[in-house]
């Protein structure tokens, strides 16, 4: 048996084989000997420090899930099928829920709807004990709502690549076990909502979906519902009851929707892009999905890129790849060359904006974006040059939110009103420098207090301006003072205002 006085282990042995003679000791540990510094200790496994840095990005055609982005080929289930869809479709659905459950999760694949949950897991919570004897029927229910400024990427799916959805909506249910799926889509999505109900009725006539779904023994349906625009229709529990032929206002959770959710069934709601990629996860194989991007934020992902650029466009590429990469080599860069970027709002308008220094080495994936302080949302990237005034473009942001806020919650209704007026000052320069500060306040009180996420959606944006763009805040006010001879007062008047009498008490 050996012993720990029987002799050096084998690790010492082979430390002592990289060092020159005369430093060996049997006495002296090898790290604390004084000769040696520890960073001058390496084997001959240690060619190099670290893993090599792996890049991202330059996504091959034959990786692209979406073939048909660039509307190549029409729409129709000939085409779809030329393309690979419902290939082997009624294997998958015979395989089972927790096989497509496993391989989701296997793919690491996370909500493309903005929250980024992971999907295999979410879709499980629709399985829970007992599940078969619940007499109920089940929904998957899609949000095809896409509201989000700077979005437009689920209404690409839905007009050129429709049977993508289609299959997904199948695939997804099956994994969930439910007995139908609602296409909730925004209203004005006039063209998509028709090329996509055609799409549906040429997969029932093909005996795709319907009863005994790709002759799987499986009965499947899917139905289309427009919705009527509002934003906050785009909340899962606000689309449900809208769904329900309700006023668009979201619930208070717990319950989640797959225990009550549409019509008091259990019901998963998720984003069409998710739903999409899921029959050609199946195909592919999970890890076949997994092997792009880094971990915890695996896939393929469409982003959509606005704003100051040559070459807007909705491209499929690589989670993970850098945001100039991806702005220069799909959009022909930023107008007036990368030097000329001012900021960018990396994901939707409600994610914090990101000045150009952050941009210059920025990750596009939801680990790399939250440790900028800002999210990867629904990948809209809205880029602004030099030319954008970006207090007003966030004071416009501000407005749209307020527009949008349901009312329920006063944070929400009350706030929303307030930041939006107090954006519209600052545009302007109207305010007092301490004014900064209670708006930042006034975004935190609301942050985590209201019954949805649209509270943080109007407060991050001015959060990130605040961070980023304070001493542009500031020059304005500075401005104002030049020009009308005096700062103006807390709340907006001008500094004559009281002289003038025009500045009253309330109740006055
Ligand atoms: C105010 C608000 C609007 C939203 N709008 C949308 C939307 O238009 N489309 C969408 O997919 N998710 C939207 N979401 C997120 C959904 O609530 C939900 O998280 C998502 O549809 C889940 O799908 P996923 O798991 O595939 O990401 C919105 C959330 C909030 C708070
Ligand atoms: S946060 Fe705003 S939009 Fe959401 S429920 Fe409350 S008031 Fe309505």
């Amino acid at each position: 048996m050996l012993s720990r006085t029987a002799g050096p282990s084998k690790a010492a042995v082979a430390r002592a084989a990289v060092l020159p003679a005369a430093t060996l000791s049997t006495t002296a540990p090898l790290t604390t000997s004084p000769s040696i510094s520890p960073s001058s200790i390496r084997t001959f496994a240690t060619v190099q420090d670290g893993t090599p840095k792996r890049t991202y990005g330059g996504l091959k055609d034959q990786d692209r899930i979406f073939q048909n982005l660039y509307s190549r080929y029409p729409p129709d289930l000939k085409h779809a099928k030329k393309m690979g869809d419902w290939h082997k479709t009624k294997e998958i659905i015979l395989k089972g829920h927790d096989w497509i459950i496993n391989e989701v999760k296997a793919s690491g694949l996370r909500g493309r709807g903005g929250a980024g949950f992971p999907s295999g897991l979410k879709w499980s919570f629709m399985n829970f004990k007992d599940w078969d004897k619940d007499t109920k029927p089940r929904y998957l229910v899609v949000n095809a709502d896409e509201g989000e400024p700077g979005t437009c990427k689920d209404r690409e799916i839905m007009r050129k690549d429709p049977h993508k959805l289609v299959e997904g909506c199948l695939v997804a249910g099956r994994a969930m076990n439910a007995s139908a799926a609602y296409i909730y889509i925004r209203g004005e999505f006039i063209e998509e909502a028709r090329v996509l109900q055609n799409a549906i009725n040429e997969a029932y006539a093909d005996g795709l979906i319907g009863k005994n779904a790709c002759g799987s023994g499986y009965d499947f349906d899917v139905f289309v519902h427009r919705g009527a625009g509002a934003y906050v229709c785009g909340e899962e529990t606000s689309l449900i009851e809208s769904l329900e032929g309700k006023p668009g206002k979201p619930r208070l959770k717990p319950p989640f929707p797959a225990a009550v959710g549409v019509f008091g069934c259990p019901s998963t709601v998720a984003n069409v892009e998710t739903v999409s990629v899921a029959p050609t996860i199946c195909r592919r194989g999970g890890s076949w999905f997994a092997s792009f991007g880094r971990e915890r934020n695996q896939g393929t992902k469409l982003f959509c890129i606005s704003g100051h650029v040559n070459n807007p466009a909705t491209v499929e590429e690589e989670m993970s790849i850098s945001m100039r990469e991806l702005i220069e080599k799909h959009c022909g860069g930023v107008r007036g060359g990368w030097d000329n970027l001012l900021a960018v709002i990396p994901g939707g308008s409600s994610t914090p904006i990101l000045p150009k220094h952050i941009c210059d080495d920025q990750t596009m994936d939801f680990d790399g974006l939250k440790d900028s302080q800002s999210g990867l949302g629904t990948a809209a990237v809205i880029v602004m040059d030099k030319s954008a005034d970006v207090v007003r473009s966030i004071a416009r942001l501000s407005h749209f939110y307020s527009h949008e806020s349901c009312g329920q919650c006063t944070p929400c209704r009350e706030g929303s009103k307030w930041t939006e007026q107090i954006m519209a000052r600052f545009q302007n320069g109207m305010g007092k420098e301490r004014e900064i500060d209670m708006l930042q306040e006034l975004t935190k009180q609301v942050e985590g207090h209201t019954i949805c996420a649209l509270g943080e959606a109007f407060a991050w944006p001015i959060q990130g301006l605040i961070r980023h763009f304070r001493p542009e805040l500031e020059a304005r006010m500075q401005k104002f003072a030049q020009e009308t001879g005096g700062e103006a007062l807390a709340g907006g008047w001008t500094h004559d205002t009281r002289s003038k009498g025009k500045l009253i008490s309330p109740g006055q």
